[in-house]
């Protein structure tokens, strides 16, 4: 079944630009930024507060939440410490997902069953301050059982693999995205998706019966960049003249 898909736009890679200058520039203002994706259709902006801070700060919690013009989906690792800010700050979502301090990025998704009893607690906390759930999971059936019964609201698939999979690879993990979405959506959950989605992989996304929503960043940062490089240039220039 079709739905309108609406699209999370992940702005993680503003505050990396504003923090590899160690917070010197009053650019990016993520306000500002979240301003700008809402007119361009944007449904609500995606954060993820990392327990290393390597991009988004608790101070931009605490300003999205409260200024952002779109509702905020904050993702998180099961950690007690982030769920106080969570509780606090009251996003419209809270999106589960694994953290591993090296990575570049979220490498896979949450092992539901390592981490049963407490994200079932901390769902069960965000529902009483009616905060939404999500969990950031592999297309597989276990995990979309186990999320079901964690009480989650929705599962985000993480794409990540499908996107850069070939071939037959590229095929069979398709198969677990359509049989888990089926899955998912018989059990009363919504269905989610992303990371890694890019132009290429957007219009083969939508395809996923009962996909209701995509979070996208990486891909939207350098297109935004790619995009917007002239016009600003031009102004530049300008100012030297
Ligand atoms: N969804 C989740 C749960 C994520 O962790 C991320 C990456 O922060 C994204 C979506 C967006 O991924 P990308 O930046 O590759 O579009």
């Amino acid at each position: 079944m079709k739905h309108k898909i609406s699209l999370g736009v992940n702005i993680d890679h503003a505050a990396t630009l504003r923090q590899v200058r160690g917070r010197t520039t009053s650019y990016p203002d993520l306000v500002e930024i979240a301003q700008l994706a809402k007119k361009g259709g944007a449904d609500q902006i995606t954060i993820h507060l990392r327990e290393d801070r390597r991009h988004i700060q608790d101070a931009d919690v605490v300003n999205l939440c409260k200024k952002s013009p779109l509702p905020i989906n904050l993702e998180m690792a099961v950690n007690s410490e982030i769920l106080k800010i969570a509780l606090k700050n009251k996003p419209r979502w809270v999106c589960f997902v694994p953290e591993k301090r090296a990575e570049l990025t979220t490498e896979g998704g949450l092992d539901i069953k390592k981490c049963f009893k407490q994200i079932k607690k901390m769902t069960d906390e965000l529902h009483k301050k009616n905060i939404k759930v999500s969990f950031f999971i592999e297309p597989s059936i276990e995990q979309v059982e186990l999320s079901a019964h964690a009480g989650a609201d929705a599962i985000e698939f993480h794409t990540g693999h499908w996107v850069l999979a070939t071939g037959a690879k590229k095929n069979q993990i398709w198969d677990r995205l359509v049989s888990s979405a089926d899955l998912a959506n018989w059990l009363g959950l919504r269905v989610h998706a992303g990371h890694g989605l890019d132009y290429a992989h957007a219009k083969s996304i939508t395809k996923l019966n009962f996909l209701q929503e995509v979070n996208i960043g990486h891909s939207l940062i350098c297109y935004a960049l790619a995009e917007g490089l002239q016009a600003v240039t031009k102004k530049m220039k300008n100012e030297l003249k």
